[in-house]
């Protein structure tokens, strides 16, 4: 059944390239529609700038676009981040380079507090340290460089790169750390809903000059694969999402990683939360100038998309490709387990850092929305550090 018209609005040429393929192809799916809206080359949202004439030119991330993230908050994860990368470093044995990928890196401000906080306090490994950032939005990469190269100088010319993705990546190649903060959830999703003849997927469709969604009834056999594998179950009514990308994404870092720690930082839930029968509506949402909206066919192109991410099926992917679980928390558990009181004891409890910090370890916010799931690969057991305080019993990913 198609759902109520959607007023066509966004970027225009965008537009008509999505408009062209309905017309070619039939219904899209929403997938499909996502990645187009996001990631066309070269009119999707993230690849290309803002127009608006009262925003600062690119800004998409931070207080003066359209949504925050943590490192745009404050340096306090990088900061507490780099002495958690020095245990794994001295757990790899000090290899004569390590590795710290970061893949998906936004403005480059996680990148830039990062190397900063390396070049103070670690200097030794700091000369070992190779960063490499993967990042598809070609404009993202110029502000990364241009933001980097103020914090590190010549160092960058033989310890930074760039690629555009995973697949320009060698397997087996990367020892030490792969980062991601935000990247999953920005990934593109299926919409499935339940009706009362089962389980269907949702489409966009153009019909009398609006989008609209239909409903199809043959899901594909990868979808029907995800459904099986992750334990998906939906009750009557309810709409959720479905993260073929994240799970690709997931198996792709796993076969680069030689060795070392997958360290993935989002909002998101374990399956029972991600499916349980009060999300009738799923976790898809938009964002435009911080406000919130479930209308992803108004500014399209010109609005972040986003779902929130199904932890137990990355730490399921991860663990059928080759990794081992390490453990899996709230971003509040994870700050204080790294001392995050100390960077901040002896200042004013008015101050940008105090109130920031306040922000990331909200207890109905951030700090338990944000989860993060750590992995690794060739590599025994070991103590983390930002593992210590866990919010969930171990077997939480798993369970039902
Ligand atoms: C929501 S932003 C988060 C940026 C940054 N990590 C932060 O926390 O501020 C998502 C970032 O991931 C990038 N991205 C999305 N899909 C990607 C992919 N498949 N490979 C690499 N980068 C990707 C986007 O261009 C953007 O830089």
């Amino acid at each position: 059944m198609p759902s109520h018209p959607h007023q066509i609005q966004g970027n225009p040429d965008l537009i008509e390239k999505i408009l062209s393929e309905i017309a070619r192809k039939g219904p899209m799916s929403f997938a499909r529609f996502m990645e187009l809206a996001l990631y066309d080359v070269p009119h999707g949202y993230y690849m290309t700038q803002t127009v608006e004439a009262d925003l600062p030119s690119s800004d998409r991330i931070g207080w003066s676009g359209d949504f925050y993230t943590a490192p745009e908050l404050s340096p306090i994860l990088a900061k507490t981040l780099v002495c958690q990368i020095l245990a794994i470093d001295a757990q790899l044995g000090h290899p004569a380079q390590f590795t710290f990928m970061e893949i998906g890196a936004g403005n480059g401000t996680f990148a830039g507090d990062f190397l900063q906080e390396c070049q103070t306090i670690a200097s030794d490994f700091f000369h070992r340290l190779f960063y490499q950032i993967v990042e598809r939005s070609p404009h993202l990469q110029s502000r990364q460089s241009a933001r980097l190269s103020e914090v590190v100088g010549d160092w960058g010319k033989s310890h930074l790169s760039w690629k555009s993705s995973l697949e320009e990546v060698d397997s087996d190649s990367v020892t030490g750390v792969v980062f991601s903060n935000e990247l999953v959830d920005a990934l593109p999703v299926h919409r499935v809903r339940r009706t009362n003849q089962g389980l269907r997927e949702i489409c966009v469709d153009y019909r009398g000059g609006h989008f609209v969604e239909c409903l199809d009834h043959n899901l594909s056999p990868k979808l029907v694969e995800y459904i099986e594998t992750h334990k998906v179950t939906l009750n009557e009514g309810q709409t959720s999402e479905l993260h073929l990308a994240a799970e690709a994404w997931m198996k792709h870092v796993a076969r680069l990683l030689h060795r070392g720690v997958v360290v993935t930082v989002d909002y998101g839930h374990t399956r029972s939360d991600y499916y349980c029968s009060d999300r009738k509506d799923g976790t898809f949402l938009c964002y435009y100038r911080h406000a919130i909206s479930t209308d992803p066919y108004s500014r399209v192109g010109e609005q972040d998309m986003t779902a929130h991410v199904n932890f137990s099926a990355l730490a399921s992917v991860g663990t059928t490709s080759g990794m081992d679980l390490s453990g899996f928390t709230t971003m509040a558990n994870w700050l204080i387990a790294l001392g995050v009181e100390e960077l901040v004891r002896d200042q004013d409890q008015e101050s940008e850092d105090v109130r920031a910090l306040a922000h990331l370890l909200r207890p109905h916010g951030m700090g338990t929305t944000f989860k993060v799931l750590v992995q690794r690969k060739g590599m025994e057991p070991f103590p983390v550090r930002g593992l210590r305080h866990r919010a969930f019993f171990d077997d939480v990913l798993s369970s039902h």
